[in-house]
């Protein structure tokens, strides 16, 4: 079969789910495809991420235009590409790294490199008339991803008293994706019945979920266990709990220093904060915990696993940025057991699917995420569904950009039908 040419390439300047700009790129093979594609953005973000190329022009929207990295796909990626076979993945992304030059992708931008690599992608799969999880994961490609739908936040994704930035409910014995799905938003709405009882806010994050003025961060875990419990569901059993702390956010100096401020408990220690984890896991259904320290602090990192990684997932967000550099530092000094995956934290397709291969080797969980600044493009679901970790993040159960992932979920699992699998 004669494989399908890039025959152009196109970006356009959109707005996320923050109402922030961010790029758009369409794509068209020689055979008459053509596909979409649109790039996330976060908040809290890594020291070392790929660059996300803004225009700093502060007449348009603050600075956040990206105009530029636009015209660098029209001007210069899009020439560079042209002809290229549309199945070459790893050629293709390889062609843009080296064009851009740079460790970072500074130059022409990683929402420029990633609009295209993530276009090219789905371009491809329908070419070859597949869908874009099978066409990324092979035909084994039949797991679908537990939800860890983020309910409650704090930390700098709210103003309350709460450090931990994400609590999410995470619905480890339900029997498929839908009914997982069904667990976790009943549970949502069941909390929103609580917190308005307590005469708390239930308006919702970036994310869709929660943020409402809790006393502590025990208080949030207690709050879930009752919405849990009132939803019908046993926690620990049908729902767990899964955490990002995203302790960058409350690190004092990123060497193991920090500062309690959002709930009031003051400075701590890596050490400190190891024993409050140990307690918690002991007195509540956590899973999973990322970021529980800053991205600084290898050691505090390597000595939270080495006390709960045998007992839950340990995930590094901030600390590897999606980079192979960092994950394999990660996996030769034991510092955590799992990677969350960003796509566009590295900027190519390619390079998130290395970096989950370089998990899948060491015997590393990987955790497949949005970002805090979503699209309507469903692009995660598939994603997640290709690289057969079985859970990912897409927040809550409101917000149309997070909501559309989730859906596209529900569409693979009916696609998959009797052999579509559901695990932790
Ligand atoms: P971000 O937050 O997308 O704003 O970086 C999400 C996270 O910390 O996991
Ligand atoms: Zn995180």
């Amino acid at each position: 079969m004669k494989q399908a040419k890039i025959s152009s390439i196109q970006a356009m300047e959109i707005l996320d789910s923050r109402g922030n700009p961010t790029v758009r790129v369409f794509i068209e093979l020689d055979d008459g495809t053509t596909s979409v594609a649109s790039v996330p953005s976060g908040a809290s973000t890594g020291e070392n991420e790929a660059i996300e190329l803004r225009d700093q022009d502060t007449s348009r929207y603050a600075g956040k235009g990206v105009l530029k990295a636009v015209a660098n796909v029209n001007e210069k990626l899009s020439p560079a590409l042209f002809g290229m076979t549309v199945t070459e993945q790893s050629l293709i992304d390889q062609t843009m790294i080296d064009l851009d030059g740079t460790d970072n992708k500074s130059n022409l931008g990683a929402n420029a490199i990633l609009g295209i690599s993530m276009a090219v992608a789905r371009a491809a799969a329908k070419s070859v008339r597949l869908p874009l999880y099978q066409y990324l994961g092979g035909a084994g490609a039949k797991r679908l991803t537990i939800p860890c739908m983020n309910i409650i936040n704090g930390g700098e994704h709210s103003d309350n008293n709460v450090d931990i930035q994400e609590f999410m409910a995470v619905p480890i014995g339900a029997p498929t994706f839908r009914e997982g799905l069904r667990y976790v938003a009943e549970t949502f709405h069941v909390l929103k019945k609580i917190l308005k009882k307590r005469g708390l806010a239930t308006s919702v994050g970036d994310e869709g979920g929660f943020a409402p003025d809790v006393a502590s961060n025990e208080d949030a875990l207690e709050t879930i266990i009752q919405a849990i419990e009132q939803a019908g569901y046993k926690p620990g059993e049908d729902i767990a709990i899964a955490l990002d702390s995203a302790a960058n956010s409350f690190a004092v100096d990123m060497k193991g220093a920090y500062d309690l401020k959002w709930s009031g408990a003051g400075k701590m220690q890596s050490s400190d904060l190891i024993s409050l984890a140990k307690d918690w896991v002991k007195k509540y259904p956590i899973v999973l915990w990322e970021d529980p320290l800053a991205e600084g602090d290898w050691a505090g990192f390597k000595q939270f696993t080495q006390e709960l990684g045998d007992k839950i997932e340990v995930v590094g967000d901030d600390i590897f940025v999606t980079n192979t550099q960092y994950i394999q530092r990660g996996i030769e000094q034991g510092i955590a057991n799992s990677a969350l995956i960003k796509l566009n934290q590295i900027g190519t397709v390619s390079e998130s699917i290395e970096a989950v291969r370089m998990c899948r080797d060491a015997g590393w969980r990987y955790f497949i995420s949005h970002r805090s600044g979503e699209t309507e493009d469903t692009f995660l679901a598939d994603f997640a569904v290709a690289m057969d970790g079985g859970h990912l993040k897409s927040g809550s159960a409101s917000r149309s950009e997070r909501i559309a992932k989730y859906n596209r979920l529900l569409e693979i699992e009916r696609e998959l039908g009797v052999s579509a699998q559901y695990y932790w």
